[in-house]
Order: C-alpha cells, then sequence, then structure tokens
C-alpha cells in the first residue's frame, strides 16, 4: 500500500534542512543528501521527467524513473530534427521505442513536440514550397504523427515557443510565413485535435515566470487563440528558473495563468545555480542555494495551490542531475534537478516535498 503523503512528509528523511549557510550548502554540489522517497507518491499529480532512446537500456536511470515518475517526455525524439527527412519522409521508430517503454511501464506520455519554430524549415521551406503543398504537408505530418498515437498520449505540446524572446510580440518563422502567425496555431491545434481527440493540447514556452512581459504576451496569445477556434485544452510552462527573478514573480505568473482555467504543465523544470551569459557569482554557494531553493519552493507552492483539474503534471527536464542537458552540454554543475546523480534529494527535493506538505 502506497504511504499517505502525511506519512511521507512525516519520515524525518524528508525534514527540511534550515536553509542557513551550514555546511551542507558549502559546496557547489550539494553533500549527499537523504534518501529521496517517490515523488509520484509525494505529490498530488503526475509528475513527470524526460527520458530518450540511450536512456532505455540504463539499468540505474530505469530505476530512478520508474520508481519517481508517472509521467516520460520524450526528449528528443518526437522532434522534427529526428523524425522528418527530406521529402517529407517520416522516421517515427525512436519516438515509438520511448513511448513504448513508457506504455509498458505504466507510465503517462506527453509528447513533445509536434511544431516548433526551431525545426523542420530545411523540408518546409517556405521560400521555395508553393503554399498549397506547405500546407497540405503541414496537415499531413501532424494528422499522421498524433494520430499514431492516439489515445496513448495524455497530452501533446502541439505548438512550441511561439513568442518572441523578450516578450514583444511572436516569433517570425517558416510556419508564419507560409500559414500567417495565429493561422499556423490554430491549424496545428485543429488537425492535432482531429487526430486524437482526448489527448490535452498544449501551448508551450519557456521564460514566462522569469520575463514578466513575455508572460502576459504568452497569456494574451493563448486568449487570442481560443477566441480563434484553436482547440487549446492546456497551458505548458517550461520553467527553465532563473534563481535570480524577485520572490513573487513566479506566484504572480502562475496566478494569472489560472486564470484561463485550463490546466497547466510545468513541463520543463531545472533551476541552475550559474546561468549561461552572466557574470561570475561572488556570492557563497550557501547563498546562491538559499535563492535556489526558495525559486523552486515557490514554484511549487504556486502549483500546488491550483485547483486539481488545474494541476497536469509537474515535470522535471531530466530526473537526475546526470540527466539534465545543462550538464550535458557543459552549461551546469550545480546541481540544476531535485535529485542528485545518485538520485539522492538535492536541497530543490526538500522545497519541493514543503510545498506540497
Ligand atoms: O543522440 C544524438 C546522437 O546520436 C547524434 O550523433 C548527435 C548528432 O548531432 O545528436 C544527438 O542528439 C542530440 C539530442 O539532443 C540528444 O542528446 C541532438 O543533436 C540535439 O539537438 C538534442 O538537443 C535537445 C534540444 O532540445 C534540441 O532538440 C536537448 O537534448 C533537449 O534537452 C532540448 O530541450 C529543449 C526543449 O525541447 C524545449 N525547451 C528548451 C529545452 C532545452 O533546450
Amino acid at each position: 500500500m502506497k504511504p499517505s503523503r502525511r506519512d511521507l512528509l512525516a519520515a524525518p528523511l524528508l525534514a527540511v534542512p534550515a536553509l542557513s549557510a551550514c555546511d551542507r550548502f558549502a559546496s557547489a554540489a550539494p553533500a549527499q543528501g537523504p534518501e529521496a522517497l517517490p515523488l509520484k507518491d509525494i505529490l498530488p499529480c503526475p509528475f513527470g521527467a524526460t527520458g530518450m532512446t540511450w536512456q532505455l537500456d540504463q539499468a540505474d536511470w530505469i530505476a530512478q524513473t520508474l520508481k519517481h515518475c508517472s509521467q516520460l517526455t520524450p526528449e528528443w525524439e518526437q522532434k522534427m530534427e529526428r523524425t522528418l527527412g527530406p521529402g517529407f519522409t517520416y522516421d517515427f521508430e525512436p519516438s515509438d521505442r520511448v513511448v513504448g517503454f513508457a506504455r509498458d511501464n505504466g507510465l503517462r506520455v506527453h509528447g513533445h513536440t509536434v511544431i516548433w519554430y526551431s525545426q523542420g524549415a530545411e523540408v518546409f521551406d517556405d521560400a521555395t514550397l508553393p503554399r498549397d503543398r506547405f500546407a497540405a504537408e503541414y496537415d499531413r505530418y501532424i494528422s499522421t504523427f498524433v494520430g499514431r498515437y492516439k489515445g496513448q498520449m495524455a497530452g501533446w505540446d502541439v505548438v512550441n515557443e511561439p513568442v518572441a524572446e523578450d516578450g514583444e510580440g511572436l516569433r517570425d518563422c517558416h510556419w508564419s510565413r507560409a500559414l500567417g502567425m495565429d493561422g499556423y496555431m490554430v491549424r496545428a491545434f485543429e488537425q492535432a485535435k482531429a487526430a486524437d481527440p482526448d489527448a490535452v493540447l498544449f501551448l508551450n514556452e519557456y521564460n514566462l515566470e522569469n520575463i514578466p512581459k513575455k508572460g502576459a504576451t504568452f497569456l494574451k496569445l493563448v486568449e487570442r487563440l481560443l477566441k480563434l477556434g484553436a482547440p487549446i485544452g492546456g497551458i505548458g510552462t517550461q520553467s527553465h528558473l532563473d534563481i535570480e527573478i524577485p520572490a513573487g514573480q513566479i506566484t504572480t505568473f502562475m496566478r494569472d495563468a489560472a486564470s484561463l482555467g485550463l490546466p497547466i504543465h510545468v513541463s520543463e523544470l531545472d533551476f541552475p545555480m550559474q546561468r549561461e551569459g552572466r557574470m561570475p557569482d561572488l556570492r557563497s554557494v550557501a547563498d546562491k542555494r538559499a535563492q535556489q531553493v526558495a525559486r523552486v519552493g515557490e514554484l511549487a507552492e504556486a502549483f500546488m495551490a491550483l485547483p486539481e483539474r488545474q494541476r497536469y503534471a509537474f515535470t522535471t527536464w531530466g530526473l537526475r542531475d546526470i540527466d539534465s542537458w545543462l550538464v550535458r552540454e557543459g552549461k551546469s554543475s550545480d546541481s540544476p534537478l531535485l535529485l542528485d546523480a545518485e538520485g539522492r534529494a538535492n536541497p530543490a527535493y526538500q522545497a519541493v516535498v514543503a510545498a506540497v506538505g
């Protein structure tokens, strides 16, 4: 029988360490943390992480994923850089493998991502393709891909990152030039809905908490697309957190997002202490760690405060620190996720548990 959340929270292992500058935070990577009890048993919503084909034969990744996760997002295999070849050829085999692993192990699958400004331009070349061919292949790709997993997916990121970097308007891209700025998004959601009526269809974006203007532009876009008839079923906030943002900014965005009444997916959470392009930070590790834990705790509290029907899932982008794209790409070495390499609790894990309590 699954331990109750109250039992779990009472467990001594989950005592939230004092956030004073104690020894525990004295190194960039925290001292080995306590055992991390299963997140899927602690959170009042699905807990997700990412998976890629090359992780599917790693015993330690499988064990940790099945221990903590109730949902999986393919990190790479469902993007056009992997699925779409020259002449509009498709290769969905890697995606099939990740979806199959999740299905065989009782995990929900969240599809990521169908239409993204950063992918597909080599084949969907708006400069050379006749508009009718472009539109026909657009519809065919979405209906074929989403339809392939009909009934198997909890949801899809149908359109990813449509808002301009600074939040001033929307991104110009091959999709918008060929099908119209709102048009490509409405069309993508309509095609996805027709292909899988039961999947929750998300508009997904990053920096919504970090840049208030971008968050506001995104929410206005969601409202406008809904009025245009786009069957948007959920809001995805990637939550690649900038831990330096002022306290309260995350809470404000989550409150504003919740006012649309749609399910919300914290879809790609990570929280490096050192962000790319920033001047070296001269504060103590303990101070940075306390900042990181405070922001993660604020996000978890804001999300857990949502009505249950609006808590779609709480997903980290990678399960353990070593699974993070930030670590893989050398962008971070300071525990950007909830679990360390051995699957033990990082300080941020305790903040999430405390937020649930
Ligand atoms: O695994 C192949 C390898 O076999 C091949 O030799 C190599 C050749 O380039 O590519 C490897 O695949 C890489 C893949 O990550 C797996 O590691 C791709 O090149 C690389 O482009 C891909 O990067 C992913 C990136 O999105 C672009 O798709 C990252 O893993 C992934 O973490 C990142 O995730 C994005 C979200 O989708 C959207 N939000 C931001 C987030 C972080 O950038």
